[in-house]
């Protein structure tokens, strides 16, 4: 991260906007299950509210030094830190029942890579499980906050079809002064039909997508 991200995400005030206004309005009432992750806590703002939200939390981060700060900040309590890229996590499939990912799309270099990491989380979500986050628009100002970090906001019309296409449903995409979205993997029943299909030979597929079934 940059030197502008440096003052404001281990900010006081960041972590008021975020705590008062964008995590309310994201994760509101909505029940997180028992274990979430959370990619690219960054200083840990979003990190601190998720985890009065579930019982275990495991946070993924890519850059090695934020992850031993926040290791630090958050021992003895139920944060486990990873320092990992998650675009390629390590944690079997249907591991968690909620993911959040906040203010951090943007910082992933390429829309092949943002999709691998929305691909990895929906792997590693169980059925029925719900993706929150939230990210910035594009603009001008927020070009010039990343001079020298990575700039790739997320247009929010195409993440609605990107979350699609991966497999998500129940999608959710709400733009203000930044975008908020909430997605869910599909509930087991779904699921498991999806996989039968999938291990089903290539005829008999033709056969019951002709008739229907
Ligand atoms: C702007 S910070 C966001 C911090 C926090 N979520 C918040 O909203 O205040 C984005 C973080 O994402 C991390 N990040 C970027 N790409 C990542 C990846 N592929 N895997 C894990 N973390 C990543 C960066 O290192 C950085 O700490």
């Amino acid at each position: 991260m940059n030197e502008n991200h440096a003052k404001l995400c281990p900010s006081p005030d960041w972590a008021t906007f975020l705590h008062a206004e964008v995590m309310p309005a994201v994760a509101g009432e909505r029940d997180l299950g028992d274990e979430l992750i959370e990619v690219g806590p960054g200083p840990g703002a979003s990190t601190d509210w998720l985890r009065h939200r579930v019982r275990r939390l495991v946070a993924v981060e890519l850059e090695r030094s934020a992850a031993d700060a926040l290791t630090d900040r958050f021992a003895g309590t139920n944060v486990e830190v990873i320092n990992q890229d998650a675009t390629a996590l390590s944690f079997p499939a249907s591991s968690f029942d909620s993911a959040a990912s906040f203010t951090m799309l943007h910082h992933v270099p390429t829309a092949r890579l943002q999709n691998q990491l929305l691909a990895e989380l929906l792997r590693v979500l169980r059925p029925g499980g719900v993706l929150i986050g939230s990210d910035s628009l594009a603009s001008d100002a927020l070009h010039r906050f990343h001079d020298g970090d990575t700039y790739n906001p997320v247009e929010p019309a195409s993440l609605l079809t990107r979350l699609q296409t991966l497999g998500y449903e129940r999608i959710t995409i709400t733009v203000d002064y930044g975008m908020r979205f909430v997605a869910h993997k599909p509930d087991s029943s779904v699921t498991e039909l999806a996989d039968r299909r999938r291990a089903e030979p290539v005829g008999r597929q033709q056969r019951c997508l002709r008739a229907g079934g």
